[in-house]
């Protein structure tokens, strides 16, 4: 072997019992009031991000960008377009790596049948690698040591849109098990050191969900399990096995316009839930009054228990209304910095708090307001 050749294998070497790891972005929910976006809110994050996160490779942004139009497809293609606008400082970063945003599709983006085109249309940098009917919605890619699975769960029912008391267009789930299962099985084989999985729905409701997300219970639930509810509880438990059986290090999503972290068998779920959509408040929790609706929730606490017991979760005095008991819930305005390494993942959320007299009004400045380890 030649001097030029052992050079190169040392700095190859070296180079690996360095890495630095890499750094991501996780945020979602940006709907608002001008031209579907919360241009306020939106755009100071992504300032924020462009002065304060250099190191950052890449955004995965978990769904509903935008409002979207049950009636006017064009609209909401028109919307996507004015988002893309608002995100273009990330667009134009030349810290950030193609595609610099990875789009997961929510259920505002998905509210007529052409949308599903049309959101392929507007996100055109994704891999065509997902199942044949859901090119450009579910995907993946391997960054360095990381797999990232993009699913979508607006498996969408286009019902009567005039119809306001249909809840089937709350019905999420994920359509494809088989190819989630069989995609985080193969990155387990390759080699991949960390997984990410990431959609718009979450599996654990941590507010304003709780009668949807994946458990989909539906409105004005009391405890009786029909067949349907019966069937998404199962397609939600099959997702949590999958989770838990490739080892998944967190479930990242959104929907629920707050910031939330909680491990619950050993898989982190992480809703970034929003840079600028109306914040939410979180599940009622005990109290004696239960029967009394505050301002704010969806629901009174009496009404909530019999969803709590359906979703196994802790409920009871002095307890926080959720599926584990190291929850972390925070009502701001938030992104999550994932600092990947080795054999960790150091998360950090950055955040604002809403004005007192808004939900979609950003009333602080943007500081840390969570930080925590996910361990292999
Ligand atoms: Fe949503």
């Amino acid at each position: 072997m030649n001097s030029v050749k052992t050079v190169l294998l040392i700095l190859l070497f070296s180079s690996q019992l360095f890495a630095q790891g890499f750094k991501f972005i996780a945020m979602s929910d940006s709907r608002g009031r001008y031209n579907g976006v919360n241009d306020s809110v939106l755009s100071k994050i992504v300032s924020n991000i462009i002065e304060t996160q250099p190191e950052a490779k890449f955004v995965i942004f978990a769904g509903d960008m935008v409002d979207g139009n049950r009636i006017d497809p064009d609209r909401t293609f028109g919307e996507l377009m004015h988002w893309k606008d608002v995100m273009k400082p990330i667009y134009d970063s030349p810290n950030m790596i193609w595609p610099k945003i990875w789009p997961v599709v929510g259920n505002h983006e998905i509210q007529h049948r052409k949308d599903e085109d049309n959101f392929r249309k507007a996100f055109p940098n994704v891999y065509a690698n997902g199942p044949a009917d859901e090119i450009g919605l579910s995907y993946s890619f391997d960054f360095e040591n990381t797999h990232f699975t993009i699913v979508n769960t607006e498996r969408w029912y286009y019902g009567d849109p005039n119809d306001t008391t249909d809840d089937r267009r709350d019905w999420h789930y994920i359509k494809h098990l088989d190819w989630l299962e069989n995609n985080l099985k193969s990155a387990r084989e390759r080699g991949i050191e960390h997984i990410f999985v990431i959609s718009h729905d979450m599996i654990y409701p941590v507010g304003g969900h709780l009668r949807d997300g994946l458990a989909n219970l539906g409105r004005n639930f009391t405890g009786e399990m029909d067949s349907t509810r019966t069937w998404y509880m199962g397609r939600r438990q099959k997702v949590i096995d999958i989770l838990e059986e490739y080892d998944v290090s967190a479930h990242i999503c959104g929907h629920e316009h707050l910031y939330s972290r909680q491990k619950v068998n050993g898989v982190y779920e992480i809703i970034a839930g929003s840079t600028g959509a109306p914040l939410y408040y979180f599940n009622p929790v005990y109290r004696t009054d239960a029967d009394s609706h505050y301002v704010g929730e969806e629901m009174s606490y009496a009404k909530a228990i019999p969803y709590y017991e359906a979703l196994d979760y802790y409920h009871g005095p002095g307890e926080n209304s959720q599926a584990s008991r190291n929850f972390v819930g925070i009502r701001a305005f938030n992104y999550v910095v994932f600092d990947v390494q080795e054999d960790y993942i150091n998360a950090k959320t950055y955040g604002a708090y809403p004005t007192e007299s808004s939900r979609s009004e950003m009333g602080t400045k943007i500081e840390l307001i969570d930080e925590f380890v996910i361990r292999k």
